[in-house]
């Protein structure tokens, strides 16, 4: 009927969150393509690699066998296992597969059960920023408050305990980490990690450590865990997945691993959300682990030489300042030098002149603001299109 609106019934903590950006331009270039503009997308996250051809054997031959019922919550015993191998392998970090690991339907849902299992509302949770686009949402959907503390580009993004001191309040529950970095690219040093293990040992907080694209590291630097400190060991829940290391983002899988009692909560929120991931995705998963890793390799050689490429590309252009990514798929250029308005305004109009598609850093939160982040996980021929139209444009600037 005409006239009735049902706007004022959605939730108040729904209404207060933002749509992604990223997905929201992922969309974008979707309609313009459709609309038979060419575009260059390098907004998404999504490797253009396929997924390694023995993990869709397995899923392949679980469907066959009829693999395709309810699974334990926890996930598969064989998948736990093996994250927990995997766990002691790359940082020495000892997690009971029966008790301490939960598969789950994606990193990101992975992250989206592990806030909501330590917070209430009104609970404070500081965020690094530039962050992932969906970290400050989910605190709100659970209910509590995102507090950014601000990283400065001028110095590399670098996180102090000062920072995080300066943001303390006597409601901060948990802090959220992500490194390798999206979109700054950094890799957390372990004199940083060591930060925010005694900060949040002093302050007892919770560590929800977001490590999807620990894989993804090039050079000397090394991933490293807040797990992997003891007093942090038992306060963090740390998060990874299948779609960065192993192109796999379609199929949706990835896993929490922490202390026991942390690690309760977040199974009661999975099994009373989504109950557990597919049966016969978690089979590709076990493959994933446990088979054959040159694909990774070989996908990370890739990453490496795109982003060398991007990086002596874009340092040619004048005003632009860019920093060598350390690790996952993103260049994040500062752009404020060449007279935008802002990152938005920037943005758009790349999209007019250039027909490329980039995220404007506002989109993670302050400190992003001034940049561009521009995905490098696209194949070769489709970065260097991208990246060489859009120096072209941004090199006609006076
Ligand atoms: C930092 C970060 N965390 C989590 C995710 C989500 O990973 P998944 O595809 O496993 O949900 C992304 C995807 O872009 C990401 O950049």
């Amino acid at each position: 009927m005409k006239g009735i609106t049902v706007e004022h019934r959605i939730a108040r903590r729904v209404a207060s969150i933002e749509r992604s950006a990223t997905m929201a331009l992922a969309d974008r270039a979707r309609s313009l393509k459709e609309g038979g503009r060419k575009v260059v997308n390098l907004a998404g996250g999504d490797p253009y690699f396929a997924t390694p051809k023995h993990v869709v054997d397995a899923a392949q031959g679980a469907l066959e066998e009829g693999f395709t019922h309810y699974t334990s919550s926890r996930g598969l015993p064989e998948l736990r296992a093996a994250v927990a191998n995997r766990l002691q392998l790359r940082s020495g970090v000892t997690r009971d597969p029966e008790r301490e690991i939960v598969i789950t339907p994606s990193a990101k849902h992975a992250v989206f059960v592990s806030l909501m299992a330590v917070l209430d509302p009104g609970d404070e949770v500081l965020i690094p920023t530039p962050s992932w686009v969906s970290y400050g949402q989910m605190v709100r959907l659970a209910g509590a408050e995102p507090v950014s503390v601000p990283l400065c580009a001028d110095d590399g993004f670098t996180l102090s305990r000062e920072l995080l001191e300066a943001k303390l309040t006597r409601k901060t529950k948990a802090i959220v980490l992500n490194s390798p970095t999206n979109p700054t690219g950094r890799v957390l040093r372990a004199s940083e990690l060591r930060d925010v293990a005694d900060f949040s040992a002093a302050h007892d907080l919770v560590v929800v450590s977001d490590e999807i694209y620990e894989d993804i590291v090039f050079d000397e630097n090394r991933h490293c865990s807040p797990s992997e400190f003891p007093e942090c060991a038992e306060r963090t829940l740390a998060v990874s997945g299948f779609s960065k290391s192993y192109a796999m983002t379609g199929w949706r899988l990835g896993y929490v691993s922490g202390p026991q009692k942390l690690m309760n909560a977040v199974l009661k929120v999975q099994e009373h959300s989504v109950g557990e991931a597919g049966s016969f995705i978690q089979r590709g998963g076990v493959a994933a682990l446990t088979g054959d890793q040159s694909p990774v390799r070989r996908m990370v050689e890739q990453y490496n030489r795109h982003r060398e490429w991007a990086h002596a590309a874009l340092c040619q252009v004048p005003g632009i300042e860019c920093a060598l990514p350390d690790g996952a798929f993103y260049i994040f250029p500062d752009v404020s030098g060449l007279g935008f308005l802002d990152s938005d305004a920037c943005a758009q109009w790349l999209i007019e002149k250039a027909s490329v598609i980039v995220t404007p850093g506002s989109a993670f939160g302050p400190g992003g603001e001034g940049h561009i982040r521009l995905s490098l996980a696209a194949s070769t021929a489709t970065v260097e299109a991208g990246i060489s139209q859009l120096c072209d444009v941004l090199s006609t600037l006076d």
